[in-house]
C-alpha cells in the first residue's frame, strides 16, 4: 500500500520505518528540511536501538523516502498518517496547531479516496475535529473525493520503540467506516499475524496480535487512559515507598510480593524519583484537563501528578538529611535522560533535581552515557562530564537519577577513594545496597 507519514518525530519515524519494513511504500514527510536531508542519508537524529539500521536498509530497498513537500506526499498516497507533535499549552491543554495545519493541507490536496489516520496523541474528539477541518478546506477539485478518519494510537516506549512497533501488545483501530477498518487490517496484516522478515529473525514469541475495533473517541481515550493508568501505578508505588521509609519496610520486597498477584502484575512497579518524559506528564495533564472541561472530577489524576511532583525532590530532602547545608557541597549526578536507553531529556526528573541542587548553592557535575548536550531547561551552572568518575571526584554525594545499566558495573572501590565523602543516594534503587554498605558507603535508596 502507498503510505505517507506526516511528522518524523519518535512516533512518525518508527511508524514509517516499520511500515516500510513490512513491505509498504512509505514517504515520510516533515517541514524540517535539515532533518529530512539527514534522514535521507540514513542519519537518525534520535538514539533508538535498531532504528538507524532499518532506515538505511529500507532507503536502500527504495520503499522508504524522506521528503519535505507534504501536499505532494499526500497526493501520492492512499493512506495518510498524522504523527505531528501536540505539546502542552500552559493550561495543560494540548496545542493542536500542527494537527490543524496538516488537516487543512489534507483537505486541499485530496485527489482520490484516502484514509487519514491519526497516530499523534490528541485530545478526545480530535478525529471529529480533523474531519471537520479537512471538509472545510476541500476546494473545487479535492471536494470530488471522499475520505475516512481513523484513530490508531501508538503505544511504543522510547528506548524500545522498534521492538514495540513490530511486536505490539495490541493494535487499536477507532473508526466509523467499515472500509477504513478493513484497509487498516490489511495494512497491519503482517504485524497482526507476526509474519514478516524481521519477526522471523527475532526470538520474540510469535502470537497473533489482538486488534481492538472501536469508535474514534473510545480509541483516543484508550491511549490517554493507558498512559494515565501506568503513571498512576508508578505514583501509587512511590507513595507506598514513602510509607515504607516511615515504618522501616522494604519497597523491593513489598512490590515483589504485590506483583506476584497476576491482577496487579510486576511491571511498572519500580519505585524511584518519579516519572518523566514527553508522554506521561503531558498525557496525564491533558486527560485531567478533558475531565474538568466536561465536568467530570479528575481527583485521581490530580493526585497522581501531585505525588510525582513531590517525589522528584526526594533526593534533595534526603541530601539535606545527610549533608545538612547543601551550599558549597559537591554533588555528582548520574543520569540526565528521563529513563535509560534514550537520549530524551524532556521532563526528565534529573533536570529538576540538578536545578534544585544548584539553587541551593551546590557544585553539580553530571554524567550520562548518551546525553552530552545541555538540555534547554537545565541550569547552565552544572558541568556535564564525559566520564562518570570525573563527575564524582571529590564529591560529597553521588546521586543516581537514571538507572542506566552501566552504573551498576562502575568500580565502586575506586569511587570510594575518589569521593570526599562516600555518600550515595540511589533514586532508582538500581545499585546493590549490601555491597556498597560493605565497601563503607553510606547508601540511601527509595523506600528501602
Ligand atoms: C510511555 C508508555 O509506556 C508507552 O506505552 C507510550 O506509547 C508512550 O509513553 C507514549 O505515549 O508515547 P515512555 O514515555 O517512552 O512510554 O516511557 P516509559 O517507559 O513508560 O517510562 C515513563 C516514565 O516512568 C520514566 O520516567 C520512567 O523512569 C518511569 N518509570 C517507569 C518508573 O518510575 N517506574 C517504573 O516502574 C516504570
Amino acid at each position: 500500500m502507498k503510505v505517507c507519514v506526516i511528522g518524523t518525530g519518535y512516533v512518525g519515524l518508527v511508524t514509517g520505518v516499520c511500515l516500510a519494513e513490512i513491505g509498504h511504500d512509505v514517504i515520510c514527510v516533515d517541514k524540517d528540511a535539515k532533518k529530512i536531508a539527514s534522514l535521507g542519508k540514513g542519519k537518525v537524529p534520535i538514539f533508538e536501538e535498531g532504528l538507524e539500521g532499518l532506515v538505511k536498509k529500507n532507503l536502500k530497498k527504495g520503499n522508504l523516502i524522506f521528503a519535505e513537500d507534504v501536499g505532494s506526499a499526500i497526493r501520492q498516497s492512499d493512506i495518510i498518517f498524522i504523527c505531528v507533535g501536540t505539546p502542552p499549552l500552559p493550561s495543560g491543554k494540548p496545542d493542536l496547531a500542527a494537527i490543524d495545519e496538516v488537516s487543512k493541507l489534507v483537505g486541499e490536496s485530496l485527489n482520490g479516496y484516502k484514509i487519514i489516520i491519526n497516530k499523534s496523541t490528541v485530545p478526545i474528539g480530535s478525529a471529529k475535529r480533523i474531519k471537520k477541518i479537512i471538509k472545510e478546506n476541500q476546494n473545487d477539485e479535492s471536494s470530488k473525493y471522499g475520505f475516512d478518519i481513523v484513530s490508531n494510537p501508538e503505544f511504543l516506549k522510547e528506548g524500545e520503540a522498534v521492538k514495540d512497533a513490530f511486536f505490539p501488545e495490541r493494535i487499536v483501530i477507532g473508526s466509523g467506516s467499515k472500509k477504513a477498518i478493513e484497509a487498516m487490517k490489511k495494512l497491519y496484516k503482517p504485524i497482526i499475524n507476526q509474519d514478516f522478515d524481521y519477526a522471523s529473525s527475532n526470538t520474540h514469541k510469535k502470537e497473533k496480535v489482538p486488534v481492538v475495533i472501536t469508535d474514534s473517541t473510545s480509541s483516543e481515550l484508550i491511549k490517554y487512559a493507558s498512559n494515565a493508568f501506568l503513571a498512576t501505578k508508578i505514583s501509587f508505588v512511590n507513595e507506598i515507598a514513602n510509607i515504607c521509609e516511615r515504618i522501616d519496610a522494604n519497597i523491593l520486597d513489598v512490590t515483589y510480593g504485590m506483583g506476584l498477584d497476576s491482577r496487579i502484575g510486576s511491571r511498572f512497579m519500580k519505585a524511584g524519583i518519579g516519572w518523566g518524559g514527553s508522554c506521561f506528564p503531558k498525557d496525564v495533564r491533558a486527560l485531567g484537563y478533558t475531565a474538568e472541561e466536561y465536568g467530570s472530577p479528575a481527583s485521581i489524576l490530580n493526585a497522581v501528578i501531585q505525588v510525582n511532583n513531590h517525589q522528584r525532590f526526594k533526593i534533595i530532602r534526603k541530601a539535606m538529611d545527610l549533608l545538612g547545608i547543601i551550599d558549597d557541597k559537591i554533588i555528582g549526578v548520574l543520569g540526565l535522560s528521563f529513563k535509560p536507553n534514550t537520549d530524551d531529556t524532556r521532563e526528565s526528573p534529573s533536570i529538576a533535581v540538578i536545578n534544585k541542587f544548584l539553587e541551593l548553592g551546590a557544585e553539580v557535575r553530571v554524567y550520562d552515557p548518551i546525553v552530552k548536550k545541555y538540555p534547554e531547561e537545565m541550569d547552565k551552572g552544572a558541568t556535564i562530564t564525559s566520564d562518570p568518575y570525573k563527575a564524582i571526584e571529590n564529591a560529597d554525594l553521588m546521586a543516581l537519577v537514571t538507572e542506566w545499566d552501566e552504573f551498576s558495573s562502575l568500580d565502586f572501590k575506586k569511587i570510594k577513594d575518589l569521593m570526599a565523602n562516600p555518600n550515595i543516594i540511589d533514586g532508582r534503587n538500581h545499585l546493590n545496597k549490601k555491597d556498597l554498605m560493605e565497601l563503607g558507603f553510606s547508601y540511601i535508596g527509595i523506600g528501602n
